[in-house]
């Protein structure tokens, strides 16, 4: 049998539920804050990713899928959606409709990693990046759509860790300095930090070798060396904060795994997961458009790791005792209070509330059968989720079904009940017991679930 290849995955009916709301969630918040929706392709040339990401990270010399296609360009699946989204706003010259655009985007990206609980070599992003902004305020707002996306989604512990990397200003001195350092522990440091050391220094602040770890513990950081703006930068950004209320912890080591951040960096760190992992990261790209061949533009954005999320989430569910079932997490009762006295907004959890068919039409006898798929088609035309049997299953098999499905309503229509004009709808839950003629069933069926 053929299976999925390693770190590919099928997301499931029963999870879907999940992502569903969240990204409603998302998308909502997004465009509450005035953020409009991209899509952009799943593949670009591979020179795009090499030259944003940086030849000398982990995602372009190790991670990225790339191939050449049958003429032999060089193309590479997606491993994050910055630099297309970057490279869309230059090809598009969107910048002249509006000196400020903020997009949002959510989808697929592939890197080559070695897969774990929450990591996968296809996994999803939920992407935002802010055109034209120079002030620190849309650094904070971004953390602050952050915290409110976790917020709402009943994940209140998570906490952002900033730091900020200096500008093209104040990078060089900093570099200086650390080079200086570096050299002092060059026997303790490992191989890919000495082959960075020429070209990017500041990605050896970020090895995860233990031993690299403990030879950089007093390395010289960022935030001593930024020069007097991008102090004043960073110190707005936390002023804001915490006039907001965001919480935050300014951590010196967040360097970020992309070499084109300069200024705020952020991640979202959680050990929810097994070890401590980011379910969230992002920053400021200040020159990056221009690298690209694009103006002088600022930017800054964030990305979401949308299956860590989706698992944080289902893990707070699964803790709260709320059954997944049928496609959709289903709130059992009793558990509703617990679960609305957390965070989760009440908008999350009616997004979460089950999508069980309306109606279950069970038709017995060959006439029956046709006379049910013709009121199951229209009633799904007005919006009732309506299901019906084609195997001519006897009533006590068919209830069993109705029962499995967790119908909330049954139409009974056997040759008998259409003979007499008397269709029987039953609600499974109170028994209560309507007729129903068969000339017009869908709108007596809609009057009586109180949908007109
Ligand atoms: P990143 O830190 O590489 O940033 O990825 C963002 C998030 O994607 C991570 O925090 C993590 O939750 C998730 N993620 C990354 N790799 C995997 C994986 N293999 N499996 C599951 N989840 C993963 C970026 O991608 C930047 N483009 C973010 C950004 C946007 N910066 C500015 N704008």
């Amino acid at each position: 049998m053929i299976q999925t290849i390693r770190g590919f995955r099928d997301i499931l009916p029963e999870d879907i539920a999940i992502w569903q709301a969240i990204e409603k969630t998302a998308s909502k918040l997004f465009e509450d804050f005035g953020f409009k929706e991209i899509r952009i392709p799943i593949m670009e040339k591979t020179e795009l990713f090499a030259r944003s990401i940086g030849e000398t990270t982990d995602i372009v010399e190790k991670e990225m899928y790339t191939f050449p296609d049958r003429k032999g360009d060089k193309l590479t699946l997606r491993p994050e959606a910055t630099a297309s989204v970057v490279r869309a706003y230059i090809q598009h010259n969107m910048g002249a409709s509006d000196s400020v655009q903020k997009l949002y985007t959510i989808g697929p990206m592939f890197r080559r990693e070695r897969p774990q609980k929450g990591r996968y070599r296809q996994f999803y992003q939920i992407n935002a990046e802010v055109f034209g902004i120079e002030s620190p305020y849309i650094d904070a707002q971004l953390i602050l759509i952050l915290n409110e996306l976790f917020k709402r989604l009943g994940l209140s512990e998570l906490k952002a860790h900033i730091n900020s990397l200096g500008c093209k200003e104040c990078r060089p001195t900093f570099q200086k300095e650390l080079l200086g350092f570096l050299e002092g522990k060059k026997e303790h440091l490992c191989e890919n930090c000495l082959r960075r050391m020429d070209k990017n220094p500041l990605r050896t602040l970020d090895c995860k070798v233990a031993e690299c770890r403990e030879a950089l513990k007093d390395a010289p950081s960022t935030l001593n060396h930024l020069c007097d703006n991008c102090k004043e930068h960073f110190e707005t950004v936390k002023s804001v904060l915490t006039e907001q209320n965001v919480e935050f912890t300014v951590d010196k080591t967040l360097v970020r795994g992309l070499d084109y951040y300069s200024r705020t960096t952020f991640e979202i760190l959680t050990t929810a997961l097994g070890a401590q992992s980011a379910v969230a990261g992002g920053g400021r790209y200040d020159a990056l458009i221009k690298e690209l061949g694009g103006p002088e533009t600022y930017g800054i954005g964030f990305a979401i790791g949308f299956d860590r999320l989706a698992e944080i989430v289902a893990q707070m569910i699964n803790a709260k005792d709320v059954e997944v079932k049928d496609g959709s997490a289903a709130i059992s009762e009793g558990n509703t209070d617990r679960l609305s006295q957390s965070n989760t907004s009440s908008d999350f959890m009616n997004l979460l509330s089950p999508k069980v068919p309306d109606i279950f039409i069970i038709p017995l006898g060959e006439k029956a059968i046709r006379l049910a798929y013709m009121w199951t088609s229209a009633l799904n035309i007005a919006g009732i989720r309506t299901e019906t049997d084609y195997s001519g299953r006897s009533l006590k098999s068919l209830m069993k079904r109705a029962d499995k499905i967790n119908a909330s309503n049954v139409l009974i229509a056997g040759d008998k009940e259409i003979e007499d004009n008397a269709l029987v709808l039953r609600n499974m839950k109170t028994k209560e017991q309507f007729f129903i003629t068969t000339d017009n069933p869908v709108e007596q069926i809609e009057t009586l679930l109180n949908r007109v």
